[in-house]
This record gives structure tokens, sequence and C-alpha cells, in this order.
């Protein structure tokens, strides 16, 4: 794996890692982050939050613990060594909203109502791993934060990208972006 380039970096983690089940989930962890970039560009979101959209699960991949540690009771903390992780290569406008995106999660379950009963079975499982549903004196921080809106959004289309019957770009789709987008 070449660190020089994040492209073929990733894309080989795609290609292998990535084939893999995405704990309880109904698609693979690539299909999944595909699926969560394919919508932040139906969205129109700038170039680096539709690569955070599409590397937001990576520290699954790249930590020492795996998903499955996660989902039997130990928070592998994949937003923080995924975001460090690419931190070699690309700026705080992606690896911000990555590494906020569990955050996200346990803010709109406690702000908005409906939002926790609307998670997939594995996502409610993992809320409870990843520390709940924030307590109020949190909310202040989380909101405080510059990438806080951009982490909701990326949460949001993290949400929704768990669909088996949906067809989406592949890898190779963004890997110019990714390019453009590394320092
Ligand atoms: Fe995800």
């Amino acid at each position: 794996m070449s660190a020089d380039d994040p492209a073929a970096a990733v894309a080989a983690l795609f290609a292998s890692e990535g084939a893999a089940e995405y704990f309880g989930e109904p698609v693979t962890q690539a299909e999944h982050m595909l699926q969560a970039a394919a919508l932040a560009e139906r969205d129109h979101a700038a170039r680096s939050l539709v690569a955070a959209a599409l590397l937001h699960d990576v520290g699954h991949f790249a930590s020492a613990l795996t998903g499955d540690d996660l989902m039997r009771g130990t928070d592998n903390r994949h937003e923080e060594h995924g975001a460090a992780w690419l931190g070699r290569w690309f700026g705080e406008e992606v690896t911000e909203p990555i590494r906020l995106h569990v955050p996200a999660k346990r803010y709109l379950c406690t702000v908005e109502p409906g939002y926790a009963a609307s998670l997939s079975p594995a996502s409610i499982y993992s809320l409870g791993v990843q520390g709940g549903p924030m307590q109020r004196a949190e909310l202040a921080e989380f909101e405080a934060n510059w990438y806080a809106a951009a982490a909701i959004r990326l949460r949001r289309w993290d949400d929704m990208a768990k669909d088996p019957g949906v067809q989406v770009p592949g890898f190779d789709h963004y890997a110019a972006t990714l390019l453009t987008l590394a320092r």
C-alpha cells in the first residue's frame, strides 16, 4: 500500500476489508460508504464532505480493534482511528466531520425527537457502547465545533446508506477527488 497515494491506499481497503459484512447491516462496509458518498453528491455537498462521507468508516478497517469488538461491547472508537489515519493525507475539512460522526449520532438522539427510533438495530446497539445520547452538558460543546453542522449532514447520509437494493458509483468515481484534496 502506497503511503503517497490516498486513492490507491483506500481503494485497496475498499477491495479487501470493505467487502466484509457491515456488523448486522444488509450491505457490506464498502457498499455502505459508497452509498453515503452518493447521497452526499446528490445533496450537492462540498467535495471535502463527499470525501468524508466516502471515508467515514475507514477506521473500522485501520484500527487495531475490529468492528466485531465494537459489537461485543468494546467501543473501537473507529471515528477517532479513521480521522487520525486519514490525517496523513487530508485536512480537517475531511477528517473532522468523520471524527464527529459518532458524537453527531449521540447529539441527534438527545435533541431530535424520533431520531433514535429511526436508527437501525445495529446502530442502536452501538449507541449504547459509544456513550448513549449526549448529556445536556455535552450539547453546547458539540454545537460550538466548527464542523458540527457538517458532521450532522454526514450522520444523516450514514444512517440512510444501508439500502441493499440501490446501485451507486464505485470507488473509482471518487479517486480524482481524493487526489485533489490530498496535500
Ligand atoms: Fe457508517
